[in-house]
């Protein structure tokens, strides 16, 4: 008995646990219930008497060598393993990675310095779908049914064919006057900036879609007035204080009377340039008061109400701005342009 007991000690210390394979081997063949230990403890049962607390004890160390050892490879081998799985694959040399920050791009932040503009005179910002009824596109807006403006020529129609309810991409901003003066009784002041989308031949200066902001004040009593004296003082805060307004008479179905709006031309303070192809103007939108159509066909009645509605176009003014020459760089999103515009 001591003799087995001696070998099987000499054969636990030579054992290699190099691996989690050889740790389970160990475990198997010596520590667990029915292993070698345990059967040489299994033996004591018969041991002479007089020799039993000699044996049990030689017993008692075999079983703690083995329990030693076992604990001992347990963790060096959980600790290599760990510390060479959170080393694979890195070079604390290298540099670190670039995080690239994004930045608002120029039409927003022309359109962000214009709605904060009028948000300071009281307008809320209303927004509508890009994708829009042709109601609400013209009909509702007082177009005649044969208006040219309703041409395939001019409109993206997604539907064709259901006059009403045909579904296009809006070519203006206006359908969100409509949307507002449905849903909402005057008095009504909103601003609604937003993508509009025409079938233009493309070039540097026009584009398949752009940005417009309408503006649209019903109240009592509003006059042509009110309207010149908020389109002014616009202007002098987007283009400067020097600058000179000039409303020439024009015609929409949804205002009357209508006019469009030049600035002097900012570049060359109204000498005349080749931006402003020496006019020394330079147009900034259409505007004029409500047509009485218009609010009978959202409910608002013209007999107490008025209003005024305006709408510019922000994609110029972003170009002259910033001195960028093609439209089209303004929506392909090229980051070798976008980048110029960081914070
Ligand atoms: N919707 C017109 C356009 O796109 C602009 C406009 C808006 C004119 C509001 C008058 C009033 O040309």
């Amino acid at each position: 008995m001591e003799e087995s007991i001696r070998r099987l000690q000499q054969e636990i210390v030579e054992f290699e646990i190099q691996a989690q394979a050889d740790l389970e081997a160990f475990r198997l063949k010596y520590t667990v219930r029915k292993g070698l230990i345990a059967a040489l403890f299994g033996q004591l049962k018969s041991v002479d008497p007089a020799d039993k607390p000699r044996i049990g004890q030689l017993l008692n160390q075999l079983k703690q060598t083995a329990d030693a050892k076992l604990t001992e490879a347990e963790e060096r081998l959980a600790s290599t393993e760990s510390s060479s799985s959170s080393n694979k694959g890195i070079d604390l040399t290298l540099p670190g990675r670039r995080y690239f920050t994004g930045s608002e791009h120029p039409v927003q932040k022309v359109l962000g310095e214009m709605k904060q503009i009028f948000s300071a005179m009281g307008f809320g910002i209303a927004t509508g779908p890009e994708l829009e009824l042709d109601s609400y596109n013209f009909d509702m807006l007082n177009f005649p049914p044969d208006h040219p403006a309703r041409d395939m020529q001019d409109t993206f129609f997604v539907t064709s064919g259901n006059p009403g309810s045909d579904v296009l991409l809006r070519t203006h901003t206006s359908p969100v006057q409509v949307r507002v003066m449905l849903d909402q009784k005057p008095p009504i002041r909103v601003i609604c900036p937003g993508k509009v989308y025409r079938n233009e031949a493309i070039s540097s200066r026009s584009y398949c879609v752009f940005h417009q902001l309408e503006g649209l004040y019903i109240d009592k009593k509003v006059s042509f007035a009110d309207l010149k004296a908020t389109i002014y003082s616009f202007a002098k805060q987007m283009f400067g204080t020097d600058v000179k307004l000039r409303f020439r008479p024009s015609f929409f179905p949804f205002t009357e009377p209508s006019a469009e709006v030049d600035v002097t031309c900012y570049l060359c303070g109204g000498k005349g340039c080749k931006v402003c192809k020496k006019s020394g103007w330079l147009e900034i939108m259409g505007c004029g008061m409500v047509h009485p159509n218009v609010m009978r066909n959202c409910g608002i009645d013209p007999e107490e109400w008025s209003g005024y509605a305006f709408g510019m176009g922000v994609d110029r003014t972003v170009l002259l701005r910033y001195k960028i020459d093609d439209i089209r760089l303004l929506f392909e999103n090229d980051l070798r342009m976008l980048r110029q515009f960081g914070a």
